[in-house]
């Protein structure tokens, strides 16, 4: 269909990724050009596999899936599995793909396809940024052959995996430093926004109840943070990833301000902070190329999920 948004999304399903990655291959304003695989909430064998049988969940069979990262360009690779458990989609088994598997790697297909599209491609990023940095390494021309990139990771304040630093981030600091810093349209759905994007205990069993096959992998794959709700701590369920695709399909539901924002990738206990120049003296650095995105019509993003994966029967 004409008009339609050409969209890449590299991902680590991972649980709200899954939803994120859902909602994109539902929505008939989106064309998912391709998806790949990166390790971040658990492995790069179970994200790879996910991916794929999340197009397969969404019988979008016809959008090619590519392998990544397996580890971080320099850290021990850290993953999430208290979260999203150790395959990455908490109590949740999805049927097997059997599309053929692709044999260029992520970083090759995307540049590939950015190629393509002229510079209409729009990243949208969801998990650690090492496979985008291994493109724009490899590929330095990639940054200007984009429309813009999309990162759900960061924060301008606090963390979640740190008091400081956001996970995707912090498991790849580096790979986020070179991603900010070539990024030329960049996009920054940080735990500022993120957190915003929760759901309610009724919302979510709103979405729980009921039969059929999305609404079991809905449950199944919750498990893991149910449990986790459960503690004295409580916990929230957070839409992370939902935020760069809905923003997409809507940008009206955001609200952002553009500054400069570098990940330190040196210290001990700020290891993967993203620094801003949001709210300090402007000349931190050289002129904003990132749009921090700061609040969200949250009301409206549970709306526009669930209308997409009511499409999923
Ligand atoms: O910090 C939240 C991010 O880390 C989300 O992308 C979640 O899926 C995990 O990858
Ligand atoms: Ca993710």
């Amino acid at each position: 269909m004409s008009g339609r948004i050409p969209v890449w999304i590299d991902t680590d399903p991972g649980v709200d990724d899954s939803f994120a990655v859902l909602c994109a291959l539902k929505d008939d304003q989106l064309d998912v050009r391709g998806i790949s695989a990166v390790m971040g909430n658990a492995e790069q064998k179970y994200t790879y596999k996910n991916a794929r049988n999340l197009a397969h969940f969404a019988n979008r069979d016809e959008v090619p899936v590519y392998a990544g990262s397996e580890v971080p360009l320099f850290k021990k690779l850290r993953t999430a599995p208290l979260i999203h458990g150790e395959t990455g989609i908490s109590d949740a088994v999805l049927e097997e793909s059997s599309a053929p598997h692709a044999t260029l790697l992520a970083w090759d297909a995307l540049y590939k396809e950015a190629k393509a599209q002229n510079g209409a491609l729009r990243l949208v990023t969801l998990g650690p940024l090492t496979n985008i940095a291994k493109a724009f390494m490899k590929y330095p021309e990639l940054p200007d052959l984009l429309e813009g990139i999309y990162i759900m990771g960061g924060a301008a304040e606090g963390g979640n995996i740190t008091p400081c630093a956001e996970f995707n981030v912090y498991v790849d600091p580096h790979a986020a430093e070179t991603v900010f810093r070539t990024g030329k349209k960049v996009y920054m759905f940080g735990l500022d926004v993120t957190q915003k994007a929760y759901l309610t205990d009724a919302e979510y069993h709103g979405i729980a109840k009921g039969e059929g096959r999305m609404t079991e992998f809905f449950r199944k794959s919750t498990a893991h943070i149910l449990r986790l709700k459960e503690n004295p701590q409580g916990f929230e369920l957070y839409l992370h990833d939902v935020c760069p695709v809905a923003y997409l399909h809507e940008p009206s539901l955001f609200y952002g301000e553009m500054a400069k924002v570098h990940a330190e990738t040196e210290g001990t206990i700020t290891s993967g902070k993203t620094v801003t120049d949001l709210w300090s003296d402007k000349s931190f650095a050289e002129e904003a190329n990132t749009k921090v995105m700061l609040e969200v019509n949250r009301e409206a993003l549970i709306r526009y999920m669930t209308d997409m994966l009511k499409k999923i029967q």
